[in-house]
């Protein structure tokens, strides 16, 4: 294997991957530097075009595919080789779980400094296809096209189109026909719109002129079956809205709730806009175990059920709850964690930034029929205080499931200072975990921990961590 130059770009010639990196890029090691190779698996030996390169390491892409690794699979989708979304497709789902453990693995010995006899196996999940229950699709006058569309002179330019964003593009539009990470009838939905957009000539919204019909759609659906279909679109035209509206109430008569928002605004976020009912309910109602959580348009929900369900029982196991105890649920979003485990609990009290949420919470707990369950609204680092302890009392658990960046460091600081018994500290992001728990090395020691597959066909990967009071 030699690296070689070609005037300015530099190629590897003959790369051995040998790793999976933190982000999900393939790792190869050539004269004691570390190259970065999209599009390569581990056990590849592949031609790879340098892109960036520092001191270092270097960023690849993968240009050849000498030898191909025994890990790798064909990805199911047809525009993986452009979407961003699911990158681990062309690995095997065991392989994926295996560098999914080593990654939190990693994390909590080097980041986190701990001393971890082996590598705990990754909880899987049993869909590996169709297990989101959130999509949004992004409609574009002119999509993005690939190499082979372009040279194609068949293909009239520009292309109207709706799907993706390409990574880290938020003006290129990557045309979707099929996605599999949800039941497909998503497909038949975003299909039927760009299909009437087609025949009736409507517009779609230009994100750098700011002007078009068709903006967004968002589909969602629950593990009850219950649909919810929100269309956005960027110009005010009852007909047009109607003409979609009417049709897709009619071809789909299961979709439970369908939405629209008029935005004018130059951004699509939804969160300062009034969504409307076209027909049906503003909600539609999702289930874990016996509780019915009631989402809108605007609730976060964990966007894997299933997965989500079995993620909260690994921390409901790992709380060990008696039913005298008074947790905090930190990060607590519309209160699932909260309410899941409140039957065990004496009290619960669930902390959380987004006040809509908040206010989710509250409905849900109620209409669950759950009294011991308190929600409050607040930016974690000035909420919880000594005057927050003073008025609900200290807790005996508190479980934390803070956002990829992981705990502000004075929230870290606090909870050494409340020194509850146990912590199950649940993260999306191995690396902020690890962080965190070496911030509490002098208070807390981990007992044992889960990671979760929450996203298969993705590096992602969510970890469950029980610590205990030194
Ligand atoms: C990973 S989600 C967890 C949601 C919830 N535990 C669940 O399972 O559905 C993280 C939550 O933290 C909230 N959050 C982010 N930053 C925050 C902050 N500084 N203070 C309080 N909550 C925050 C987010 O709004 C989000 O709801």
């Amino acid at each position: 294997m030699r690296k070689k130059k070609k005037t300015e770009t530099q190629y590897l010639e003959g790369a051995v991957i040998t790793d999976m990196a933190a982000d999900g890029l393939a790792l190869a090691r050539v004269e004691d530097k570390v190259y970065f190779i999209e599009g390569a698996v581990p056990g590849d030996v592949v031609n790879a075009r340098v892109l960036r390169d520092k001191k270092r390491y270097a960023m690849a892409q993968m240009t050849e595919l000498i030898t191909p690794s025994p890990q790798r699979i064909d990805a199911v989708c047809e525009h993986f080789d452009y979407c961003g979304g699911c990158k681990w497709q062309n690995l095997s789902y065991a392989t994926q779980l295996e560098y999914k453990g080593k990654q939190v693995y990693d994390a909590l010995t080097r980041l986190g400094k701990l001393d971890l006899s082996e590598q705990v196996r990754v909880y899987g999940s049993t869909q590996q296809y169709e297990f989101r229950n959130k999509l949004e699709f992004t409609f574009s006058p002119s999509r993005w096209l690939t190499p082979e569309e372009l040279a194609d002179e068949s293909i009239l330019k520009p292309q109207p189109g709706v799907g993706f964003h390409l990574p880290g593009r938020f003006d290129k539009v990557l045309h979707v026909d099929t996605c599999h990470l949800m039941d497909d009838k998503m497909n038949l939905i975003r299909n039927h719109v760009h299909q009437l957009g087609l025949e009736h000539g409507l517009t779609r919204y230009n994100v750098r002129e700011h002007h078009g019909f068709l903006r967004t759609l968002t589909i969602r659906n629950t593990s009850l079956g219950e649909w919810m279909v929100l269309l956005m679109v960027g110009e005010d035209q009852p007909e047009a809205l109607k003409l979609v509206l009417d049709s897709l109430a009619s071809t789909f008569p299961w979709i439970n709730s369908l939405l629209y928002v008029i935005n004018t605004k130059k951004n699509d976020t939804l969160y300062d806009q009034e969504v409307l009912v076209w027909k049906g309910s503003d909600v539609i109602v999702e289930a874990l175990e016996d509780l019915r959580f009631e989402i809108s348009a605007k609730s976060f929900f964990q966007t894997n059920s299933k997965q989500a369900l079995e993620l909260y029982k690994i921390t409901r196991d790992f709380a060990g709850l008696t039913g005298k105890e008074l947790v905090y649920d930190l990060y607590t979003g519309t209160g699932s964690i909260a309410q899941f485990v409140a039957a065990k609990a004496k009290k619960v009290i669930g902390v959380e930034y987004v006040e809509a949420a908040v206010v989710d919470a509250r409905k849900n707990a109620e209409k669950n029929g759950i009294s011991n369950c308190e929600f409050f609204a607040g930016d974690m680092k000035d909420l919880l205080n000594d005057e927050f302890l003073a008025k609900h009392g200290r807790p005996d658990l508190i479980i934390t499931d803070p956002p990829r960046a992981g705990m502000h460091a004075d929230v870290v600081e606090m909870l050494c200072r409340i020194g509850a018994p146990r912590i199950v500290y649940v993260s999306c992001n191995p690396a902020t975990q690890a962080r965190d728990l070496d911030l509490m090395r002098a208070h807390y020691r981990l007992v044992k921990y889960q990671p979760v597959d929450m996203f298969p066909q993705t590096a992602h990967v969510e970890n469950v961590a029980l610590l205990e009071k030194i």
